[in-house]
């Protein structure tokens, strides 16, 4: 039996609103996750990731907006709801989310136990002893010692805070949860186990996730799909295996080229030259077009629509539309 799809996107568009024009950090993305399936997120910085990421929970702050477009989220729709019914509904609960730099997140001033502790109340009524067993079985799922949630932030190392907030954006159970960059100030031993971590738990817990980094290596390790975002477009989306052995849109292609870990001549790594758009004035047709290596005349009219290439989306006119 196919798994049941637990977040449909169509058309989502988030825009900020700044007195130089608006920003279009976001525009048209359609996509679905399953049940137990991981989608990674990668582009350049700037591209609308965690833009994308704070739409899904109706947390876009001020001048962004969500301009367009429709979340499913279980039967939810999450561009309807206002913000308390966000609070109550859907966040923590139904998706979760690590924020990209979360470590600062945790306030010096409680100790992680009390602030594990928060949602379970909010969201559930547990309190007391059994909100602590809970919290405790939750560090112990990302290898944390129980005595850690008696302690106060500051005495925590970087890796470890990094995975009390993993295992906070778990506790609810969420359908969804998204990883923005969960490792990214972490050196690469406590990463490794970080990410070890992340893959032993979708198996055990059976959760969606969708995981954001720059880190395309990385990704290959943790995800079912890949959507490759540019300049607020999700260019590429499909199965991660197809797409990393054989990327269809030229950017794609160049990101990959790029990524050390997968190449096998260090002295050919490859680099997109020139730098992503302003997004208040895209360029016109695609808007990788000015750095694009295999752009002709009509990249630089006409937007170009998405199209199936082998089992992968691809928004490139290099391609027969459908
Ligand atoms: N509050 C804001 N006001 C105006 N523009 C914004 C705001 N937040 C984001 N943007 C713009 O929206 C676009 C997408 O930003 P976003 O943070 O989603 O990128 P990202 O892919 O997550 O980048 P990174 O990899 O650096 O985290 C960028 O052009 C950014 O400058
Ligand atoms: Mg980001």
């Amino acid at each position: 039996m196919s798994k049941k799809t637990v977040l449909e996107v169509n058309d989502l568009s988030t825009h900020y609103m700044t007195s130089k024009g608006d920003v279009r950090g976001l525009d048209d993305a359609s996509f679905e996750i399953k049940r137990g399936e991981a989608l990674g997120l990668a582009g350049e910085s700037g591209c609308g990731k965690s833009t994308l990421a704070f739409s899904l929970l109706k947390m876009v702050q001020p001048p962004g907006k969500i301009v367009k477009g429709t979340i499913d989220l279980d039967g939810i729709e999450v561009t309807k709801l206002t913000e308390k019914q966000a609070r109550k509904k859907i966040r923590w609960n139904k998706i979760s989310m690590v924020f990209q730099g979360a470590m600062d997140i945790l306030t010096p001033v409680y100790t992680v136990g009390q602030q594990m502790k928060e949602p379970l109340k909010y969201h559930k009524g547990i309190e007391g002893k059994e909100a602590r067993e809970i919290c405790v079985e939750y560090l112990d799922l990302v290898d944390l010692d129980a005595e850690l949630f008696d302690r106060y932030p500051h005495e925590l190392s970087g890796g470890q805070k990094q995975r009390v907030i993993i295992a906070t954006a778990l506790l609810m159970e969420p359908d969804v949860v998204i990883l923005d960059e969960p490792t990214t100030a972490l050196d690469v031993v406590v990463e490794a186990r970080i990410m070890n971590d992340l893959k032993r738990l979708k198996k055990e817990l059976d959760n969606s996730s969708i995981f954001i980094t720059h880190d395309l290596s990385i990704l290959a390790e943790v995800s079912d799909k890949l959507a490759i975002m540019y300049a607020g477009w999700i260019i590429e989306i499909g199965s991660a295996l197809d797409i990393y052995h054989d990327p269809k849109h030229p950017y794609t292609e160049k990101l990959m080229a790029a990524i050390p870990t997968l190449h096998e001549d260090i002295d050919r790594l490859e680099y997109i030259p020139g730098a992503p758009p302003d997004l208040i004035r895209p360029p016109s047709g695609c808007r990788f077009h000015p750095r694009c290596h295999k752009a002709f005349d009509k990249c630089r009219e006409e937007v170009p629509a998405d199209r199936m290439v082998d089992g992968v989306r691809v928004k490139c006119h290099l391609y027969p539309e459908d």
